[in-house]
């Protein structure tokens, strides 16, 4: 699986990962600030729960007020002085005219006067009776009792309000309209009526109780309280045509004001409360804050139980809010975050493109260059405009290593050029010398023969044969030399065996070491462990290395260090021996002519120049190679490469 996801990831563009990997990032934040919004629209519902909770409070605290503005009315005429004198003087006719003014300008349903005892003294036509209604005729009791104003809900039957004035009955009556999750239920009774109500104790300037004045207003169909809530709570917002906000007055569980409409268009009245409401409401009397249908709708809704004088639920205020509308914001809080981060995808997917871009410039550009070079190509310098530092970085290590491999380039050519010239150099004196030195061979011998006839012939002693000896030494001298010439020109096979280079250094040093001419020479072996064999002949290489060792040896004039260290080539295939002296130096000047036979810096007598040159010819014979590295007064370094035996190690 882990595999599946590499190979996936290994196969895709660097634009494809830019790509992703924004996307990524904006779906991430997009998906969380999405999800957070949401979080935090749901975590606002209880919010908008308590908003209803606050706006039921005011509702019945305004419904509240609109009763204390019915028991103003009848205080008003309470206070009345030529009412209060009429009262105590008990002329009752006289009160009439007054108290209908009152009535009519402050628009009363209900207006009775009684007597200190509770009984009826207007209206005239039910003098000396009790108060047929009995939750009237409590808050009269209570007025009496306390002498003080007290104003309730009272819930009147047809009976009584046509006992007021048919005309009263007949705008209490509101037939029961079906709607959706409501049952018509027994506790609607069309012709009920709901009145506010207030009774006021009329008292003498002297503090006399007279009697009590009792008013009230029928709230069914009257508009006056619901729009004042709503008007007072939430001015006229709507939503698609739709009121935000219902008040409602509700005796049992039907509406008898309200600010909904109905289909027709009119004030919905006559509608039921929800099942629910109903139970909790005005049944089990608490208050409700629930979402709930109201007529047609769905809605945020919130009751408060009506009680009347004896503490009973007759009916109950209702505010309702449109879900839509929240639900609403909801929505558009979601599809807005949602358009942002589809926004977003899209200007990250064109972010990345442009970022992908001008990353993938340079880098396409490094890749042509690279692609020349491996084709052939010349190793030009690249220009990278406007790439980000790091890819600059990259352009930059691209032209010092073009840079570098040119130098290499050409110092390998000047090389492998100096290293053909030499080899053509060498060949051909080695024709020459071999040529010569075939020449000079036999009559040498002839030379050396004859001359050693001659010396046993000549007394030991004398001129004669001193210059016959000089003439031996000289021509034997010069046998030498000719005997060295045909070393180096000819074409020798090694013999080949399996060597420990080493063994064969220290062989070769074992021959001289103890000897006067090592007697002031520190010599020191830094030899390499487990080095591979090598293969070759150990008495070639032998002479190569003691020509080496001689020349360290003179260049040291006798007195010094002399370092011989072997290795192992880096990389492997090669053993390397280099052997340093701590002597005069070779000049620049002589460092390319030093391998030429007969090159020499030594008297005449003293080197040949030919001990270089041969070992040259031997360690190319081996496939190895020599070179040299010296500064004038710094000693010289000789190092011998040769080609590791196939199979040891
Ligand atoms: N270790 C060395 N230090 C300084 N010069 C050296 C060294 N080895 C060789 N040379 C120089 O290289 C020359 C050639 O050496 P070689 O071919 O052995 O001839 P010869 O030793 O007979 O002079 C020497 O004359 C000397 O000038
Ligand atoms: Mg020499």
């Amino acid at each position: 699986m882990t595999m599946r996801i590499h190979n996936l990831l290994a196969n895709m563009t660097l634009r494809v990962r830019l790509l992703l990997a924004f996307i990524g990032i904006v779906l991430l934040v997009g998906g969380l600030s999405a999800l957070m919004g949401v979080g935090l629209l749901y975590r606002t519902l209880p919010h908008v729960q308590d908003v209803l909770a606050v706006d039921l409070g005011a509702a019945r605290e305004i419904y509240r007020q609109y009763g204390a503005h019915i028991a103003d009315a009848g205080r008003l005429m309470a206070r009345r002085r030529n009412i209060r004198e009429n009262l105590q003087r008990g002329d009752l006719d006289s009160l009439i005219t007054p108290l209908q003014a009152i009535r009519q300008s402050e628009d009363l349903d209900i207006l009775m006067l009684t007597d200190v005892r509770g009984d009826l003294l207007l209206p005239l036509k039910n003098r000396g009776q009790r108060i047929a209604v009995p939750g009237l005729a409590t808050i009269v009791r209570q007025a009496l009792r306390q002498r003080k104003e007290v104003s309730a809900a009272v819930v009147f039957s047809q009976a009584e309000l046509a006992a007021e004035s048919p005309e009263l009955a007949e705008r209490a009556r509101i037939e029961v309209v079906s709607t959706p999750h409501t049952t018509v239920g027994e506790q609607t009774d069309a012709s009920q009526g709901l009145v506010a109500a207030a009774a006021i104790p009329v008292t003498s300037d002297d503090g006399e109780l007279l009697g009590v004045l009792c008013v009230g207003q029928l709230l069914n169909r009257r508009t006056a309280v619901v729009d004042r809530i709503k008007g007072g709570l939430y001015r006229e917002e709507t939503f698609e045509q739709r009121d935000v906000a219902i008040v409602s007055i509700f005796l049992g569980g039907k509406r008898i004001a309200t600010t909904a409409a109905s289909a027709a268009g009119d004030r919905a009245v006559g509608t039921l409360i929800a099942e629910d409401v109903y139970k909790h409401v005005l049944l089990g009397g608490e208050r409700w804050i629930r979402p709930g249908y109201i007529v047609d709708d769905w809605y945020l809704t919130a009751y408060e139980p009506i009680r009347d004088p004896s503490g009973r639920v007759v009916g109950a205020v209702g505010l309702g809010l449109l879900e839509r509308k929240f639900e609403e914001t909801e929505h558009s809080a979601i599809a807005i975050l949602v358009a942002l981060t589809i926004l977003a995808v899209i200007l990250a997917t064109a972010l990345s493109y442009v970022l992908a871009k001008s990353i993938m410039k340079p880098v396409n550009s490094l890749i042509a260059a690279t692609e020349k070079i491996a084709g052939g190509g010349s190793l030009e310098a690249i220009k990278l405009d406007r790439a980000p530092p790091e890819i600059e970085a990259l352009g930059r290590a691209f032209n010092s290593m073009t840079a570098a491999i040119r130098a290499r380039d050409q110092q390998l050519h000047r090389q492998t050029h100096d290293k053909l010239m030499r080899s053509d150099r060498l060949a051909m004196i080695g024709q020459l010398a071999a040529g010569v030195a075939h020449e000079i061979n036999n009559p040498l011998g002839s030379i050396l023969l004859f001359s050693r006839l001659v010396i046993q012939q000549v007394p030991p002693q004398g001129r004669i044969r001193e210059n016959l000896d000089r003439i031996e030494k000289e021509t034997k001298r010069c046998h030498v030399i000719v005997k060295s010439l045909l070393d180096f020109a000819r074409e020798r096979k090694p013999l080949v065996e399996s060597l420990d280079v080493n063994e064969v250094l220290d062989m070769t040093l074992k021959l001289y070491e103890g000897q006067f001419l090592f007697q002031n020479i520190q010599v020191v072996r830094e030899y390499g462990t487990q080095l591979p064999k090598i293969r070759g002949d150990q008495l070639q290489l032998q002479q190569v290395f003691m020509n080496i060792v001689l020349n360290a040896v003179d260049a040291m004039n006798g007195r010094g260090r002399l370092v011989l260290a072997t290795k192992e080539s880096a990389p492997a295939g090669f053993v390397e021996i280099a052997i340093s002296d701590s002597g005069c130096g070779i000049p620049p000047e002589n460092i390319e002519r030093i391998f030429d036979p007969f090159f020499t810096t030594k008297g005449v007598g003293h080197g040949t120049g030919l001990g270089l040159s041969v070992s040259y010819g031997i360690v190319q014979s081996h496939q190895g190679d020599i070179a040299v590295s010296s500064a004038p007064g710094a000693g010289a370094t000789f190092t011998v490469s040769l080609p590791v035996a196939e199979g040891t190690r």
